[in-house]
Order: structure tokens, then sequence, then C-alpha cells
């Protein structure tokens, strides 16, 4: 298969959130291809973060395609919220999706031109997403326990990414504690989208930190 572009996604997770727009510009103006915005709702993971009302306005302030990653337990009910916001992509945890309500999932974002993106946590195996490969844009794999920036990569994840680049043509996101040392890995495995939080918001200089990301 030809190798795809890798892009990089920075977690704002570990921005200043006292001044995002500053924090968005300077990954934006690094080279990041996207930005990825994590939703927690406290019950789902053990944190609670952003809601819609934030996107909506990140949406006027960058040109990038914003990729919001939904860790609650019920993304169906804010599912409208999080389209009309102005999401480019909007990822759902298997761990909390029957086939049925995916296909639900699809069917709405599909109707307003949003991606779907499927997630899955660390201890999850990729067998769970077989009978739901086809409604998926992108598999997001954990390679960390969702809910914390600034956590340790988890090997597992690599040998996930390996067998599910053998039977899934699309975009392969791995999220969590992707460094320089650790992006060479997931994209050897046959991943090639990064997600990095607080290895890019620490970096002195991003544009050097993005392109250690994409090319190792
Ligand atoms: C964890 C989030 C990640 C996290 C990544 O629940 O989904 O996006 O912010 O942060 P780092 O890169 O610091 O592991
Ligand atoms: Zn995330």
């Amino acid at each position: 298969m030809k190798s795809k572009k890798i892009l990089i996604a920075p977690s704002i997770l570990s921005a200043d959130f006292s001044c995002l727009e500053r924090e968005v510009k300077s990954v934006e103006k690094a080279g990041a291809d996207w930005i990825h915005v994590d939703v927690m709702d406290g019950h789902f993971v053990p944190n609670i973060t952003i809601g819609p009302a934030v996107v909506k306005s990140l949406r006027k302030r960058t040109s990038l395609p914003l990729d919001v990653h939904l860790m609650i337990s019920d993304p169906w009910f804010f599912l409208d919220d999080f389209i009309n916001a102005g999401s480019y992509l909007i990822t759902v945890h298997s761990e909390v999706c029957t086939l049925a309500l995916m296909r639900k999932i699809k069917a709405k974002l599909s109707a307003s031109k949003v991606r779907l993106g499927i997630s899955i946590n660390p201890g999850t195996p990729i067998k769970i997403l077989y009978k739901m490969l086809d409604l998926a844009d992108l598999i997001l794999l954990m390679s960390v326990e969702p809910g914390f920036g600034g956590q340790s990569f988890m090997p597992i994840v690599i040998p996930k990414v390996r067998a599910l680049r053998k039977i899934f043509s699309k975009d392969i996101e791995v999220d969590g504690g992707i460094t320089d040392i650790t992006a060479p890995l997931v994209i050897e495995s046959g991943a090639n989208v990064l997600v990095s939080g607080s290895y890019l918001f620490k970096a002195k200089n991003k544009t050097v930190a993005i392109g250690k990301l994409k090319n190792g």
C-alpha cells in the first residue's frame, strides 16, 4: 500500500486554556495539520474538559480542521451540538456504542458531511471494531488510558496498529504519549495521524518538534 501522508494533530488539552487562540495559532504556524480537541464528561473518564461552545469559538480562530475526540458516555446526546460547532471529524468510543448506535451516528454525521472516527482504549481488543470498520473514516487507537495528558506511551498499541493496518486503509490515529521517540514506532507500524499534547506544547521550538514527529 502507498504510504500515507503523516498528519500531526496537537491536543489542546496541554495548552494554556487562558490563551487558547494564541496556543492554537502557535501550533498552526509550526505546521500542525489538525487541532485535536479532547472532550471529557467526568463519567466515561475521570476528568472534565470542554464542550461545544469552545469548539464553536475555536472554529472562528483557526482554519485547521477540528478533530474532536469525545471521551463521553453519551455521544448521541451531544452529537448535534458538536456538528453545529464546526467539527471536521468526530471520534466516539466503541466502548459506549452498540453497532446500531454507531450506524445512527454515522448517518447523522454523513448528512452534515462530518467524518466519523471510532476509538478504542488500550485494553479493548481491535476485534470489537471489525463489525463497524466500514462505518469509520478514521480509527483512533488510544496509547494511554484516556483522561489525562502527559502519560507514558503504552507499547501494547503497536501490534494493534500493525494488525489494523492490514485490514483498514483509511486514517489510523494514535493518541497518548507521542514524542520524538514513540512517533517513529507508530508510523512504522502503519499509523498516519499522530496526536501530541504535552510533548508539543512543552517544546521550545514547535516547528522543530512537529518536524521530528513527522520525519522520525
Ligand atoms: C488523553 C487524550 C489525549 C492527550 C494526549 O485522554 O485523549 O489526546 O491529551 O496528550 P499527551 O500527548 O500528553 O499524551
Ligand atoms: Zn484525544
